[in-house]
């Protein structure tokens, strides 16, 4: 085992559970658009390497979903839409100024 820090400032984990409509989940929901609009937009704004876009299991609160949450300052955000991206990617980069600022 090789125990090192985290290469990334952030992880944005999304949950991608879908139970295809038998009852609610994320990605039934539209999740994966979230993931693949998280990708691009970091991508575009040249945060690939800083935040890493995480596919995640069942985060447990399947009736708030889409869930996803910034970590590691474990914000968590529900009912997200693809829309929600960019003020989502916003919030990074107010946290990433703090960081700056320490
Ligand atoms: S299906 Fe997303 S939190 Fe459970």
């Amino acid at each position: 085992m090789i125990e090192r820090q985290q290469p990334y400032i952030r992880q944005l984990h999304v949950c991608i559970n879908n139970r295809n409509g038998e009852s609610k989940s994320c990605a039934f929901d539209g999740s994966e658009e979230i993931v693949e609009e998280l990708r691009k937009v970091t991508k575009e704004r040249n945060l690939k390497g800083k935040v890493r876009v995480v596919r995640s299991g069942c985060l447990d609160v399947c009736a708030f979903g889409p869930n996803m949450m910034i970590w590691p300052e474990g914000l968590w955000y529900m009912k997200v839409t693809k829309e929600d991206v960019p003020q989502i990617i916003e919030k990074y980069l107010t946290l990433e100024a703090a960081d700056q600022a320490k």
